[in-house]
C-alpha cells in the first residue's frame, strides 16, 4: 500500500508549502501530493484552491488590494484573491498561511515562512528525495475557460522532468474525467479518477479505459469496492485520513484490510506506522 501525502504533510505545516513536502518526505511518504492551478501567465502552482484568501497573507498586502474580485467557479460564487489574477513573480512575493488555524493551531507558528510552491519545484525536491509526484488539476474547466488550461502545461512539465513513461514515478489525478482524457493522450504517466459521494457515479469500465487507478472518499469504500476495482484493472487510492479522524489507526487498518493500494493521508507518519505494523503481522 503507497502512501501519498495529503496536500504535503498538512495536519504539521500549512500546506502546499515545500516544508510540508519536506516532512512527508521524512516521514516515509511515498509520493507527495501537489494540488495544482495556473497563475496569469501560465505557471502551475501548489494549492488546493485558486482562491489564496485562506491559503496566504494576500488579505494583509495593501499592493494587492485592488486584485480582490468576485468569481464563480464550477458553479459556486468565490470572493477573495485569485491566482489567476497574479503572475508568478507576484504570487511568490506572498507568505503560506494555515488553512484551517481553528483545526490545527500549531502550524500558525509556519504563518509567513514559505512561498507558494511551482510545480517544478515540487518535482525538483521529489527528485531529490526519490519519491514519486501525485498531482491533480483543480478547476480545470475554469482554468481552460480563461485561456490557462493545466493539462498542456502539465504534460510538457513531465516530458520535460522525464516523467511522462507509464513507469513514471507519477499519478496524475482529477475529478474531471475530460481533464484525465487529455492527459491520456499528451502523456503516458498513469491516471487517477478522483470519485466522491457528491458527484455522479461513474462505471469502473469506463474508467479503465483512461485511467490507472480510482481515487475513492473513503465513505465510497465498501466491503466489495476494492475487489471490484481490482476485477476491472484499476488500483484504488482512497482519501483522505486525517489525524482528527476518530480512531486513526484503527480506521487505517480497516482500509488495509479492504485491499486499497494506497491512502491519502494528511499525516504520513500515522500510515507509515499502520502499513509497518501491518507488515509486521501487528
Ligand atoms: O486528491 C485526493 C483528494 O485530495 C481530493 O480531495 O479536495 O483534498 O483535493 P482534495
Ligand atoms: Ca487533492
Amino acid at each position: 500500500m503507497i502512501v501519498i501525502a495529503h496536500r504535503g504533510a498538512s495536519a504539521y505545516r500549512p500546506e502546499h508549502t515545500l516544508a510540508a513536502y519536506e516532512l512527508a518526505i521524512e516521514m516515509g511518504a511515498d509520493f507527495i501530493e501537489p494540488d495544482l492551478v495556473a497563475t496569469r501567465d501560465g505557471e502551475l502552482v501548489a494549492r488546493h484552491e485558486n482562491d489564496v484568501t485562506q491559503t496566504t497573507d494576500v488579505a494583509s498586502r495593501p499592493e494587492f488590494a485592488d486584485r480582490r474580485a468576485t468569481r464563480t467557479i464550477d458553479g459556486r460564487e468565490h470572493d477573495g484573491w485569485f491566482t489567476e489574477d497574479f503572475t508568478l513573480a507576484e504570487l511568490r512575493t506572498l507568505r503560506a498561511t494555515e488553512r484551517i488555524p481553528d483545526v490545527r493551531p500549531a502550524n500558525g507558528a509556519f504563518d509567513g515562512r514559505f512561498t507558494v510552491p511551482t510545480l517544478q519545484e515540487v518535482i525538483d525536491l521529489a527528485r531529490r528525495a526519490d519519491v514519486g509526484i501525485y498531482p491533480e488539476t483543480k478547476h480545470p474547466a475554469y482554468f481552460r475557460s480563461l485561456g490557462l488550461a493545466l493539462e498542456e502545461p502539465l504534460a510538457a512539465a513531465l516530458r520535460r522532468n522525464h516523467l511522462d513513461r507509464p513507469d513514471a514515478p507519477v499519478f496524475l489525478q482529477s475529478f474531471d474525467p475530460d481533464s484525465l482524457r487529455r492527459l491520456a493522450a499528451l502523456v503516458g504517466a498513469p491516471r487517477v479518477q478522483l470519485t466522491a459521494p457528491s458527484l455522479p457515479a461513474l462505471e469502473l469500465e469506463d474508467v479503465a479505459g483512461y485511467a490507472q487507478a480510482i481515487g475513492p472518499e473513503k465513505r465510497q469504500v465498501s466491503a466489495t469496492f476494492a475487489g471490484e476495482a481490482h476485477r476491472a484493472g484499476l488500483l484504488v487510492h482512497a482519501w483522505v485520513f486525517r489525524p482528527e479522524d476518530a480512531d486513526t489507526e484503527a480506521e487505517l487498518r480497516r482500509f488495509m484490510e479492504l485491499g486499497v493500494d494506497g491512502v491519502f493521508a494528511d499525516h504520513p507518519d500515522t500510515a507509515v506506522a499502520v502499513r509497518e505494523a501491518w507488515a509486521r503481522g501487528r
